[in-house]
């Protein structure tokens, strides 16, 4: 049975001893409580997270889930918190249902449950793996004693287009990148022992391809060749895979003309058969019912028939498995034995979380009130918020600003607010915990008196005598704090966006604030890679803040006042032009490359370098490093040999500072045309004040094979060009010759 494959930490006892148990149930099992074990829906519940008491009269939604429930016509429900409702809910599963299967409770916790962790993609920018599986277990901790079995992340989407809203669920536009974060996450949500209470189930979404929607523009279809989808988009599925995850949540895009609900190939063969995958398929949001709006199914029923045969195990919301699985068995359209494999699956899992044994497991409210926004959570915020912050400029070393001696003004529409901290997907967040930007200055002040905050701008549109009050307060300080940029609705499912500017209205804002000649500093708040332009791009310093979460203010005065260093590195590249989109830095040569010099008849836009104004894997410190240029230890590597690349980084500052040392290469010639650069590998080096450090990193025989055209990955002999750099737009590369 595929079944028993799937629960590696259990052991082979507990294994054959759900086996045995799942084979009972299943004996027992009409078609109408199979279907209901692959019915998810959402809760009706979830907005009481406090809890309900048996008594409570329900409302009409909650009454008919209830008596569903209890039918055995569903198996799992999502986005419902809270220990004592998870509670209440799963009793009338196990007590009340004929056959008393414990449902499964899934939510979206993306970054968090009640504490808010910085957005993923804001966290990606801390190239800090360790860090990620921290805030993930974290919220794993407050998901699973809010009775949480199964979180709806991580996003391991790549995502190249910077126009599409959901680059900030992922970890950017880099393949490496994408897959260690994905491995990470996952080890964190799902810790070390599945049955434990604070561990959540990951699903990996969404496979496959999605973050590929042409234009950047969400739900849209994807149409590319094996040879991409295989080196760029499946990857972190694999990786997440290999870190244990046991779900897998498929897409709503359309992939060379099969959408991925109904994608067999990608749902079974490839998941499945060639990944050896033993967890189950959930469906995204009503994306098998979508089959007939892409127009590969005629209705509803077929809908259910070909998502169901293609892999699809659990349909999230639309009802359909439900309502058409057992006439689907009875005319022989759908063979009893998949619908078996898919409630097999889910009833393994069900096991591996240790539900048979203990389905209430994590729904205990004393543990609720003592981990979820505890103290520890908190601080931990705070420090995955400043990791989180990439320096972009700062020029005359404007920054880090002193805690006293100096007025500040703290200008736009993100100084006062505290609503608009979390990001998308924090659905559960304790607005009790936002720390504001203005909160977290006027803590860290000496005196806090010496801020003053004026909106100037609302985020889209003008306010009224909103620019003349910024450019008054703007006068009478020494230095202005402007915080602009995108807000939460801007940057998210659905969020796509034509241009991804700052909007008019802040724009304008900062051309008035840059105009009185006083020293400017962006804190940027934003979901993606951003077209920086006029006052904004021409400030003195830039930081690029994302949506940090509960503990925003005080992160981004930790890194503004210098009590911590800027460590973060561009996970996106930020375009010169909205309209190079996709820009990302692992793109091919063409042939007519480029050159700065070259002006026409070469592959870029008349009006801008085909560049990023600030490259992916950019970010300053608060000391100037100087780069020696790329050594290597041989011209050439021997067939499945290694080489070592060393630079040597020298601090010319007075402070201890952390550098990411970035390495790329470069297959000068193949037999499938290679990106200009390629991330490899990655290390955090401190580099103490004014002292150099030697820093060595191996290139091995695996970093120069690529994705062949048989689609298994292949290694050619030939010239390679090998950069050890600060971002993907620096440094001198070296050569070397892989021999055969
Ligand atoms: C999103 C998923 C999410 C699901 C459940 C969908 O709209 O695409 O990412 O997990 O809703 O909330």
């Amino acid at each position: 049975m595929a079944g028993l494959m799937m629960a590696p930490r259990m052991t082979l006892a507990k294994q054959a001893e759900a086996k045995d148990r799942i084979d009972a149930l299943m004996a027992r099992m009409t078609i109408e409580e199979k279907a209901g074990q692959l019915n998810l829906m959402n809760d009706p519940f979830r907005w009481r997270p406090e809890g309900v008491n048996p008594g409570d009269r329900l409302d009409s939604d909650q009454a008919q889930t209830a008596a569903d429930i209890k039918a055995g016509r569903i198996g799992a429900l999502f986005n419902g918190v809270g220990a004592a409702t998870t509670r209440l809910v799963q009793d009338m599963a196990v007590r009340e249902s004929r056959l008393g299967i414990p449902l499964l409770f899934a939510a979206d916790i993306v970054h968090g449950l009640r504490t808010t962790f910085p957005v993923p993609l804001g966290e990606s920018a801390s190239w800090d793996l360790e860090l990620a599986e921290r805030t993930a277990r974290a919220a794993a901790v407050e998901g699973g004693a809010s009775g949480v079995h199964q979180t709806y992340a991580p996003m391991v989407d790549v995502a190249r287009d910077q126009r599409w809203g959901r680059v900030v669920e992922g970890a950017g536009e880099d393949v490496l990148l994408n897959n260690l974060f994905a491995a990470a996450r996952t080890k964190g949500f799902q810790g070390d022992d599945l049955t434990h209470w604070s561990s959540l189930l990951a699903c990996p979404k969404h496979f496959a391809a999605y973050g590929a929607a042409e234009s950047g523009m969400d739900y849209n279809s994807t149409d590319m060749s094996e040879v991409m989808l295989r080196s760029v988009y499946l990857p972190p599925f694999k990786a997440a895979l290999d870190a244990g995850a046991l779900s897998v949540m498929s897409a709503f895009n359309d992939l060379n003309g099969v959408p991925t609900s109904g994608n067999k190939w990608l749902l079974t063969d490839i998941l499945h058969g060639e990944w050896g995958f033993a967890g189950f398929v959930v469906s995204d949001y009503t994306s098998e019912a979508e089959l007939v709006a892409h127009g590969f199914a005629a209705d509803g029923r077929d809908a259910a028939r070909i998502a169901l045969m293609a892999g699809v195990d659990m349909s999230m919301k639309s009802g359909l498995y439900l309502r058409h699985i057992p006439d689907l068995v009875a005319s022989g359209e759908v063979p009893m034995a998949r619908v078996d494999q898919a409630v097999r699956r889910v009833l393994m899992t069900k096991a591996a979380l240790g539900l048979f044994d203990d389905p209430y497991r994590g729904s205990d409210v004393a543990v609720e009130r003592r981990v979820v926004g505890s103290r520890d959570h908190l601080d931990l915020a705070r420090e995955a918020g400043r990791k989180s912050i990439v320096m972009l400029k700062n020029e005359g070393g404007l920054l880090p600003l002193p805690k006293s001696g100096q007025r500040i003004a703290l200008i736009g529409p993100f100084g006062a607010d505290a609503a608009d901290v979390f990001g998308p997907w924090s659905i559960f967040k304790d607005t009790d915990l936002a720390v504001s930007l203005e909160q977290g200055l006027r803590q860290a002040l000496r005196d806090p008196n010496a801020l003053t905050v004026v909106k100037g701008s609302d985020v889209e549109a003008p306010l009224p005598g909103g620019i003349e009050a910024a450019v008054a307060a703007a006068n009478e300080a020494d230095v202005v704090l402007l915080a602009i940029g995108e807000s939460s609705v801007m940057s998210a499912e659905s969020k796509s966006r034509v241009s991804i500017d700052i909007p008019a209205p802040q724009l304008a804002l900062a051309e008035a604030v840059a105009a009185t000649g006083k020293p400017v500093v962006v804190l940027l708040r934003n979901g993606r890679g951003m077209e920086l332009s006029g006052a904004v791009a021409g400030a003195d310093s830039i930081l690029v803040t994302w949506f940090l979460g509960s503990e925003t203010g005080h992160a981004i005065a930790d890194v503004l006042f210098g009590d911590h260093e800027p460590t973060g590195r561009l996970p996106v590249s930020f375009p010169f032009r909205s309209g190079q989109s996709p820009f990302y830095y692992a793109h091919k040569a063409t042939g007519r490359p480029s050159q700065p010099t070259d002006q026409e008849f070469t592959s870029k836009f008349r009006e801008v370098p085909h560049a990023a104004l600030y490259p992916f894997g950019h970010g300053l410190t608060y000391a100037p490093i100087d780069w020696s240029e790329t050594r290597l230890s041989s011209q050439t590597m021997a067939w499945n040999g290694q080489i070592e690349a060393s630079v040597t980084l020298t601090n010319g500052g007075d402070r201890d500072v952390t550098e990411v040392v970035q390495l790329y290469i470069r297959d000068r010639v193949a037999s499938l045309t290679q990106p200009v650069r390629l991330l490899k590998a990655f290390r955090r080096v401190t580099v103490p004040a004014g002292k150099s450090v030697e820093v060595t990193m191996p290139l091995t025989f695996a970093d120069v094979q690529f994705m062949g055209p048989d689609h298994t990955m292949i290694a050619e002999p030939g010239l390679f060009d090998v950069w050890l750099s600060a971002s993907a737009q620096t440094g001198q590369a070296a050569q070397f010759t892989l021999l055969r």
